[in-house]
């Protein structure tokens, strides 16, 4: 029986990478959107469909190249959407609409743990709320998925927080809910292979919790070197230059959100990556220097 095939936006993200991966891993034909045909996407098995993935008229003709009837869909305020919240609304309702036209049975919407929870400075969240209130209108098959902090942002250089060795930085020092991209694309095969169970239901993706000593012990484990937990950069800091991001450290550090907790994700998904998995699977300091000798690549 052929594949069935999966239509991911924005495949070259740091979510829809591995999105990608989980998804083939899982059996599924995919098919990715990428502004440039590079050979990236291609390298790994994944089909390329150039596509600006914010455009109307691009994701259509990427419905029809593909075929797919399944999407995997993700929007970003920051990056594309240019830190504009209806922009974001704009693109996310583009990728709706145009899976409805194509006949799409089954869409998954990446939203955001506790999207609505956040205060009124969070601008960041905001289109995700009314996303997930646009896709649930839509008519269109769906289900969503709310990640928490990504393990992700512990290496992120173009945010400027590289991961270097002996040290691990994020902007908060407190109890943090993290996941891994790679397993909200393991959610997603399961919401996508357990169609009729998931349809118009959410699901936090919450693999892990603890605070910054704790993923700083957990990384000294994997590569065996002394670790320093460090915030990347002082509090009033993160208030005057990232309000935004701020304001979303502030529900986590005060109300103590998300909501969720790893133990009902992994009901889903019983491996789900903690600290030290989340590690040894991304393998590599910003540098490429492996973090274990034993670690292959990522
Ligand atoms: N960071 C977190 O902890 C966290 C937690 C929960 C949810 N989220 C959500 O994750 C989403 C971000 O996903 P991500 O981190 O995977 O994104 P990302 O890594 O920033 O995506 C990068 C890709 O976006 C494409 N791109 C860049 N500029 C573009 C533009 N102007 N127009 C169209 N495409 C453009 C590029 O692909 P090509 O050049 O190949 O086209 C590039 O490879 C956001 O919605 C955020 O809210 C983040």
């Amino acid at each position: 029986m052929a594949a069935d095939k999966v239509l991911v936006l924005n495949a070259t993200g740091k979510v829809g990478r591995n999105v990608c991966r989980a998804l083939l891993e899982a059996g599924f034909e995919v098919h990715g959107t990428t502004r440039s045909a590079g050979e990236s996407l291609a390298s790994r098995g994944i089909k390329p469909v150039v596509c600006n993935y914010t455009l109307r008229a691009d994701l259509d003709r990427a419905f029809e190249q593909s075929g797919a009837k399944k999407v995997f869909v993700i929007t970003d305020f920051f990056r594309a959407a240019k830190s504009n919240v209806d922009r974001e609304f704009q693109q996310g309702r583009a990728a709706i609409d145009a899976a409805k036209a194509a006949g799409v049975d089954h869409l998954i919407f990446m939203s955001v743990a506790d999207a609505e929870c956040f205060d009124e400075h969070t601008k960041h969240l905001k289109a995700k709320v009314e996303l997930e209130k646009y896709v649930r209108e839509s008519g269109v098959p769906h289900s969503i998925l709310r990640p928490c902090a990504f393990f992700e942002n512990l290496d992120d250089a173009a945010n400027w927080n590289p991961l270097k060795k002996g040290v691990v930085s994020f902007l908060t020092l407190q109890d943090c809910k993290y996941c891994a991209t790679y397993d909200i694309g393991r959610a997603a095969a399961i919401l996508f292979r357990d169609r009729e169970e998931w349809l118009g239901k959410s699901l936090d993706v919450i693999g892990w919790q603890g605070d910054l000593k704790q993923v700083a012990a957990a990384l000294a484990k994997v590569s065996g070197v002394p670790v320093k937990a460090k915030l990347a950069m002082p509090i009033f800091l993160r208030r005057l230059f990232l309000n935004d991001l701020h304001h979303m450290f502030l529900y986590y550090e005060v109300q103590k959100g998300p909501r969720g907790t790893p133990e009902a994700f992994k009901k889903v998904v019983p491996d789900a990556l903690s600290a030290e998995d989340w590690f040894r699977f991304h393998g590599r300091y910003s540098n490429d220097e492996k973090i274990a000798a034993e670690i292959g690549a990522r």
